[in-house]
């Protein structure tokens, strides 16, 4: 059996890939990792213990909050608290962003972002769920409470992002602008090893996945970009196949390592779509453009997007480049005024 290297010292060994972060972006992943550990466990024991169904709570974005949703909340937020590093946090499972208000991580450096269980409904019925985190510099003054800015930063700005899928193995993928990293956990030794260096995704697939309920909805050009996935054709490999399990990590993390393409659009009723651009779509954008994927609403690069507000939503279209340029091609030709 071959020894493969840690989550931890591939950090150290990477330091110099973020010269301007010392030690402090390895002490900040390294909380990350502690707390993927910790709700990994809890994932693992559901069914178990009195930890699936809904807390009977609604977030502010009127979706019902699943006890994991609160429980992978606190374990992240009081992991970045412990470690000093990250001075405020902005969570989908908290209406407002949090001050890191004591001594130390007043001074700290960074601010994350993140989605503490993406997939949540799919706990009940163990399907594969993730944690999704977008970490940025502050840009308010260091030493003063953190700030409405420091969390509106546009996606091209991210320092590092990555998530943890907890799924028939728990994997962390991270990038920090030099190319995505994937660890697989070992449970029986309580490690992430490196398992994916340098993961890029194929430039083509076979893969597209899409709430295909929605059909009726869609905007044209997703229409008609899904009828010819579906169409035959053999020089292309058409008909393609449809996956979906409604966990944007998992859906995600199959079409990076497969090649595919992941569409969640913009309906007449949800002009915005369903994802949110800090927390989900922006540290998944940035991942898929280190791994050679692209990541748009339908038009424009979602990394490039000015945020407006902490819950934003957003169109997200991501996955092999060859796919996605068809799919921009449709959403062009079709665009309705
Ligand atoms: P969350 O559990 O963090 O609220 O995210 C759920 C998201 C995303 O993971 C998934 O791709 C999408 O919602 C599924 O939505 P539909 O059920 O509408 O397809
Ligand atoms: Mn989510
Ligand atoms: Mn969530």
């Amino acid at each position: 059996m071959s020894i493969h290297k840690t989550l931890g010292e591939f950090i150290v060994e990477k330091q110099s890939d973020f010269p301007h972060a010392k030690g402090e972006l390895s002490a900040l992943l390294s909380a990350i990792k502690l707390a993927s550990k910790i709700v990994n466990r809890e994932i693992n024991k559901a069914g178990l213990v009195d930890i699936t169904g809904a807390s009977g709570i609604e977030n502010i974005q009127g979706e019902q909050q699943q006890k994991l949703d609160m429980f992978a909340n606190e374990v992240f937020k009081n992991a970045l608290m412990a470690r000093g590093e990250v001075c405020g946090i902005a969570s989908e499972e908290e209406d407002n962003y949090v001050f890191f208000d004591n001594q130390t991580s007043r001074n700290a450096n960074y601010i994350v972002l993140m989605d503490p269980l993406d997939g949540s409904s799919n706990i009940d019925v163990n399907v594969s769920v993730g944690t999704i985190f977008s970490i940025y510099r502050r840009v308010s003054p260091v030493g003063g409470p953190v700030q409405m800015e420091d969390f509106l930063q546009v996606g091209r700005d991210q320092v590092a992002a990555g998530y943890v899928i907890y799924g028939s193995s728990t994997m962390l993928v991270f990038t920090t602008g030099n190319g995505v990293h994937g660890f697989t956990y070992d449970p029986s030794i309580g490690g992430f090893f490196l398992s994916h260096e340098s993961l890029t995704i194929p430039k083509t697939g076979k893969i597209y996945s899409l709430n295909e309920g929605n059909y009726i909805k869609f905007p044209l050009g997703v229409k008609k970009y899904l009828k010819y996935c579906q169409e035959e054709d053999e020089s292309t490999n058409r008909p393609y196949t449809s996956r979906y399990i409604g966990s944007l990590v998992a859906d995600f993390h199959r079409n990076l390592l497969k090649g595919g393409i992941y569409i969640y659009p913009q309906t007449a009723q949800a002009p915005s779509g369903k994802l949110r651009l800090l927390y989900e779509c922006n540290p998944i954008a940035f991942l898929a453009e280190q791994a050679g994927a692209l990541a748009t609403d339908g038009y424009n690069p979602i990394l490039d997007l000015k945020p407006t507000e902490l819950h934003q939503r957003v169109p997200f279209f991501t996955g092999s480049p060859e796919m996605m340029e068809t799919a921009h091609h449709f959403m062009t030709k079709f665009k309705e005024s």
